[in-house]
């Protein structure tokens, strides 16, 4: 973030609480508003009502939400699979992948993160081999070739940072250590089942994305033929069961603190099963928020999604920024005290720091009733 001198204001009026997220005037609900996601200028509203209590909502904003499942044609190449959001500096795919490749990939338009969602089985790069399995995040600096070869169907989230880099958060007080410790993340390893990958015969297609179009080589003889390497860059393994999140039982943290990779112009989140706060007074729920400099994606991997109705595992939730979203209904009931000692979810969340389109194959699965589902039930 640019270093600013922001405009200097310590304001304080009506019922209020002295600390965010928590100890909120009887009966309120507080909606944070706030710059640069949740490092800049905030302050905290209390409503009488949920800011979320739309009875309609017009015009080409709004909250929307995507079931990737229903996305059926599987592609053999990640260039194929369906585009789902884009802007300048991101492009997310959700791809569908019946076997494995039948060609070599490489991304010339900047690094890949990919998000194993269902299925597992090897990748093969110019590194060597590192197996996958459902929950990997698979990191691939720009450049490298790779193939996947799945045992079985698999289903990827593709996450490209274009033109730039992935890189890991500031874990600042946190230390280094915390939320995984970097001897967690996987390098592919020249072994067996690399070098017969190496040995098989035939033409060998590589296809080459850049600035989005595609071109294909083709070599005589397996090009991923490395005996060996050594260096600091390399693909990298991350499993979501290996992230250890940070929590407070006296304040519910910011989505930022879940940060996993970072790129110039987003990140790449991780939501994994936390105890819920336990302090009497402290929110125990996503507090509302306008989000109002990142537009908000939410790709929903596995368990029980506690802040949303009606959301299952493989569906995306897209929140552009400039209107406050927060809990739904059913889940608000739960803002001071949960049925359950800890969440249960696995979820990716990129939050865009420039506004993101909406792909056309995501538009043909998109449910146009989920600006209503924060309409109080009955
Ligand atoms: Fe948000």
């Amino acid at each position: 973030m640019a270093t600013r001198n922001w405009i200097p204001v310590r304001g304080a009026q009506g019922r209020r609480s002295r600390q965010a997220h928590a100890d909120l005037p009887e009966g309120t609900f507080e909606r944070e508003i706030s710059k640069e996601g949740f490092f800049g200028p905030a302050a905290f509203i209390y409503h009488p009502r949920p800011p979320t209590g739309w009875t309609s909502f017009e015009g080409p904003l709004r909250p929307r939400a995507f079931d990737l499942n229903r996305l059926n044609e599987p592609a053999g190449s990640p260039w194929s699979a369906p585009v789902v959001l884009h802007n300048a500096a991101t492009e997310i795919r959700f791809w569908k992948l019946a076997g494995p490749m039948p060609n070599l990939a490489r991304n010339a338009d900047g690094d890949q993160l990919l998000f194993v969602h269902e299925g597992r089985g090897d990748l093969f790069c110019d590194y060597g081999r590192l197996p996958f399995q459902a929950g990997d995040y698979l990191y691939l600096p720009r450049g490298t070739m790779w193939r996947l070869a799945p045992d079985g169907p698999a289903a990827l989230l593709t996450i490209q940072a274009t033109n730039t880099h992935f890189g890991l958060p500031d874990k600042g007080l946190l230390g280094g250590h915390a939320l995984f410790d970097p001897a967690m993340l996987e390098t592919p390893a020249i072994d067996e089942a690399f070098q017969a990958h190496q040995a098989e015969r035939g033409d060998f297609r590589v296809e080459i994305k850049k600035r989005g179009q595609v071109s294909v080589v083709t070599y005589p003889y397996n090009p991923l033929d490395a005996v060996g390497w050594h260096g600091e860059l390399a693909p990298v393994r991350l499993n979501v069961r290996d992230i250890r999140p940070v929590m407070s039982h006296r304040y519910h943290l910011p989505p930022s603190v879940h940060s996993t990779f970072v790129s110039d112009r987003f990140v790449v989140c991780t939501f994994t099963p936390r105890p819920f706060e336990t302090d009497p007074g402290a929110l125990k729920v996503p507090f509302f928020h306008n989000n109002d400099d990142y537009d908000e994606v939410l790709f929903y991997h596995a368990g029980d999604f506690f802040s949303r109705d009606h959301i299952e595992a493989g569906m995306m939730t897209f929140h552009p920024s400039g209107f406050t979203h927060g809990p739904h209904p059913k889940a608000l009931k739960n803002m001071f005290s949960q049925p359950k000692p800890a969440t249960d979810e696995y979820a990716v969340m990129i939050d865009a720091r420039d506004p993101l389109d909406v792909g056309e194959a995501a538009s043909t699965v998109e449910n146009p009733d989920y600006v209503n589902s924060w309409r109080s039930p009955g």
